[in-house]
């Protein structure tokens, strides 16, 4: 790893993780990820902005040592989650001499999660400053950012933002700065659908905060530095909105051939309403792509075939995620294909009290699609183009 100047005596000192293919055990990264951290000389005091995570953590002393940096003053977790924090014991090793700035939200996590002794911390509030001399520091609570203690950190006199996971992309780039706005901009979207979306009434706040500052760039902890700052700014706030677009996802698995054919009709009639459908084989899929069409479809139409009486654990798993991601999805609805008898409906739809999504009556179908079933799934697809009608989005 190399480190980079981003300006006069501010550097990039973060980690590349090219190889990462799996975030929390949980979310796939197709294009790897970075954790980002930033070091900042100014003219009395050298900071830290964030570490890396612990499997990257000699990187990042071999960073610090090219720059022979001999003494770090403030280390300023803005997040406590271990890919940004998990680096802070080390650093205390080494630069016993430093002290962690953060708020107390974020102390007492990393006292709970890495046992940083209380005697290292400093504690700073909302707006309180901090000067290294000839540059200052300025410090935004900004809760559910992805966690309740996360904030951001403005440098002043360069209008740069440090906003750890906010605004971040898993994206493993040498690219200092987004140079690609349409790869990143697939990349945050990921990040969003992922991370942020299950917070996305409480981020409306923080992206007001960011509204406020003048900023030249906003330095993530995540995937490149934003040198144009409108550009992700626009995109969450087009995000967190409740404006949804004329699509449907379609989620779906299918065992012996019959939720298939349900599927193949769905789609082809959708197409014929000119509403944009995206169906996602669920054992096959990304899992992060279906988070993403998530993002802005109106609507959801899951397509199962029911399994000793319920859902087949793939679709029940897709249900589950669905409704913690907390998407703005408005409508819903459930098809089953049933052999004797079926409970789906019961079970799917009391899987998503988080979704405040109007349910669109299910289509059941014993077996392989008849004659009635087809024409139960046109209706189906025509009520979905009137609800779309409805809220204006055709
Ligand atoms: Fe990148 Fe919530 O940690």
């Amino acid at each position: 790893m190399t480190t980079e100047l981003i300006k006069k005596n501010i550097y990039f000192v973060g980690t590349i993780d090219w190889d990462r293919r799996l975030f929390d055990e949980l979310i796939p990264l197709p294009d790897g990820t970075s954790y980002n951290s930033y070091l900042i000389i100014g003219s009395q005091k050298t900071v830290l902005i964030d570490s890396t995570d612990p499997t990257k953590e000699n990187e990042l002393v071999e960073n610090l040592k090219s720059l022979n940096i001999k003494t770090i003053d403030y280390l300023i977790p803005n997040h406590a989650e271990q890919d940004h924090s998990g680096a802070i014991p080390k650093i205390l090793q080494l630069y016993p001499k430093t002290k962690v700035v953060t708020n107390i939200k974020c102390k007492d996590m990393l006292k709970d999660l890495l046992l940083i002794p209380e005697d290292k911390f400093i504690v700073v509030n909302d707006k309180e400053k901090l000067s290294l001399g000839d540059k200052t520091l300025q410090f935004f609570l900004t809760p559910w950012v992805h966690w309740p203690e996360t904030m951001i950190t403005y440098l002043i006199e360069d209008k740069i933002l440090f906003s750890c996971d906010f605004f971040g992309s898993h994206l493993a780039t040498s690219d200092l700065y987004v140079k690609d706005e349409t790869r990143v901009y697939a990349s945050a979207k990921r990040y969003y659908a992922e991370i942020m979306m299950p917070f996305r009434i409480p981020i409306r706040k923080n992206v007001e905060i960011v509204k406020q500052l003048d900023i030249n760039f906003i330095a993530p902890s995540h995937g490149p530095i934003y040198n144009n700052p409108k550009f992700i700014i626009e995109s969450y706030s087009d995000w967190i909105s409740d404006n949804v677009k004329n699509e449907v996802v379609l989620p779906y698995v299918s065992m012996h051939g019959s939720t298939q054919k349900i599927v193949d009709y769905l789609i082809d009639e959708f197409i014929n309403l000119n509403i944009p459908v995206k169906p996602f084989n669920i054992t096959k899929t990304d899992i992060g792509e279906l988070a993403i069409s998530l993002v802005d479809a109106a609507t959801i139409v899951i397509a199962t075939p029911t399994v000793l009486t319920a859902a087949h654990p793939a679709a029940t798993y897709v249900t589950f995620l669905a409704n913690v991601l907390r998407p703005k999805t408005k409508f819903v609805s459930i098809i089953t294909s049933y052999g004797w008898g079926t409970k789906v409906v019961e079970q799917l739809s009391s899987m998503i009290p988080n979704l405040k999504v109007e349910l669109i009556p299910p289509v059941l179908i014993k077996g392989y699609p008849k004659e009635q079933d087809f024409v139960a799934l046109k209706n189906l697809t025509s009520l979905i183009l009137q609800k779309h009608r409805q809220i204006k989005i055709i």
